[in-house]
């Protein structure tokens, strides 16, 4: 598959482009009490590499979000498949995604989290797809904006696979 692929972001783009969320969060949330909430599965990379770069303490937690329920079209129905083990009441959250599309899923989860009254909460994810048409939630840190295209790698999945190539790319045609 891997050679069958057209590279969109490359490692040392997402290097760069994750190095420059850092700064901004770092900037933004010094002295706060910082709880990342990644959502599963597709975060994994991302997170992983982005907290290695924040230099102010925080707890790392994840929860499971299902909102594919065929392979490509988002069908609107958002489950939490697990959840959180912290509480995250009066803290400052900020929510790693691998990819925004529609919003639906991460319109979902905000109301959801809201209602545990974290102090605040802010989204970042890492690609964002401009559909044209207004995002159904406000994100506070976005790496890179793109269109069109159905991408896998660096943490994304095709169908469960794909998530371990390193680079962020789509099948041409
Ligand atoms: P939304 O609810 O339409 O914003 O869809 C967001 C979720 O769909 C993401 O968290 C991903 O899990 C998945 N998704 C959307 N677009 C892609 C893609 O291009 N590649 C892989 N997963 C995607
Ligand atoms: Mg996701």
């Amino acid at each position: 598959m891997r050679n069958d692929l057209k590279v969109l972001y490359n490692e040392v783009e997402i290097a760069a482009k994750v190095a420059e969320l850092a700064a901004k969060i770092n900037a933004d949330y010094r002295d706060r009490d910082l709880a990342i909430v990644g959502v599963l599965k597709g975060c994994f990379i991302f997170l992983a590499d982005l907290v290695r770069l924040l230099d102010t303490d925080c707890t790392v937690d994840f929860l499971g979000l299902s909102s594919y329920g065929r392979r490509h079209a988002t069908d609107g129905v958002v489950q939490i498949t697990s959840d959180l083990t912290l509480p995250i009441r009066g803290r400052d959250v900020l929510i790693v995604e691998d990819i925004i599309d529609t919003g639906i899923t991460m319109r979902y989860l905000v109301e959801n989290l809201k209602t545990r009254r974290p102090k605040s909460l802010a989204i970042c994810t890492l690609l964002y797809r401009d559909s044209g048409e207004a995002c159904m939630v406000p994100v506070d840190y976005a790496g890179f904006t793109f269109q069109d295209h159905y991408v896998i790698g660096y943490g994304l999945d095709y169908a469960g696979l794909h998530r371990n190539i390193p680079f962020v790319g789509y099948k041409p045609g």
